[in-house]
């Protein structure tokens, strides 16, 4: 089941340094939304801290609220493995297993998880390859590694690895950005058919993009050097691409900076 996603009053630090700062925002289930902003302002950051991956790294705290429909995902008695079941994760660079086989890149989740009774595994697999389009192209090779597709390929494949456990949310930082333009319009058609299923959350420099996939739009955008970003602006995407609130918004998206 797709999850709506509030969060109040967000801090978030890497140690001393606040590197973004006061965010409000709702993030709508079944619905594609954008963060957009210059290089810095925060964007990989506010998507980390989404599902406490942000959390790795020596240092790294926030002040605030996430809550996924009524869990607070920063109680106390959360386990941070948990959220990342349920709020999965794509990167900007394909990272399958590269030398597992594709078949055991997509059921790797599942086991880890506990999952062993072959029919399961299979079944599981198949449905999330076809769910990431990708059954088609590898189903005579599945017990081929991971690491000889092409780019495009992974990408899917990695896709598919994350939506086989069955998140609420899938998180996607520039998942297109090692992409030729083919495969990003694969991508960006395979988002427009998950969103019936999960909440997703898309980073992107890419205008045209953030325009053709999301329903909603988050701007973000730096003070300075050195001071924390900040959500400027969120609306549907409509709106943020015809008619933005804030001048900033428009001079990015009309490309006068970043
Ligand atoms: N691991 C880290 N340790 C310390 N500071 C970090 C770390 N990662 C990011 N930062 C800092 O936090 C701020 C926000 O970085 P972030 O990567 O979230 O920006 P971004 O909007 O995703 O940029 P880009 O568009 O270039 O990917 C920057 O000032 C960055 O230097
Ligand atoms: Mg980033």
């Amino acid at each position: 089941m797709a999850k709506r996603i509030e969060v109040s009053d967000l801090d978030i630090y890497y140690g001393a340094f606040k590197a973004v700062e006061g965010v409000n925002m709702t993030v709508e289930p079944r619905n594609v939304t954008a963060f957009i902003g210059p290089s810095g302002c925060g964007k990989s950051t506010m998507l980390r801290t989404l599902n406490r991956m942000h959390e790795v790294i020596p240092g790294a705290r926030v002040d605030g609220k996430v809550m996924l429909d009524d869990q607070d995902l920063y109680s106390s008695d959360v386990d941070p493995v948990a959220v990342r079941r349920v709020v999965g994760m794509v990167f900007q660079r394909p990272n399958p297993f590269p030398t597992m086989s594709i078949y055991d890149n997509v059921a790797s989740g599942l086991k880890l998880n506990g999952v062993r009774q072959r029919g399961v595994l299979d079944t599981a697999v198949e449905r999330s390859l076809q769910g990431a389009n990708l059954w088609n192209e590898v189903k005579d090779r599945l017990n081929k590694p991971g690491g000889s597709l092409s780019g495009g390929q992974q990408q899917r494949l990695c896709i598919a690895r994350a939506i086989a456990v069955e998140p609420q949310v899938l998180l996607m930082d520039e998942p297109c950005s090692a992409l030729d333009p083919i495969s990003t319009l694969a991508i960006e058609d395979l988002i427009s058919e998950l969103k019936e299923q999960f909440t997703i959350v898309i980073v992107t420099h890419n205008m045209q993009q953030a325009a053709r996939v999301s329903d909603a739009t988050a701007f973000f955008n730096l003070a300075g050097q050195g001071k924390p970003g900040k959500l400027i602006e969120m609306d549907s995407t409509q709106k943020i691409f015809s008619n933005p609130t804030e001048k900033a918004t428009e001079a990015y998206i009309t490309g006068r900076f970043g």
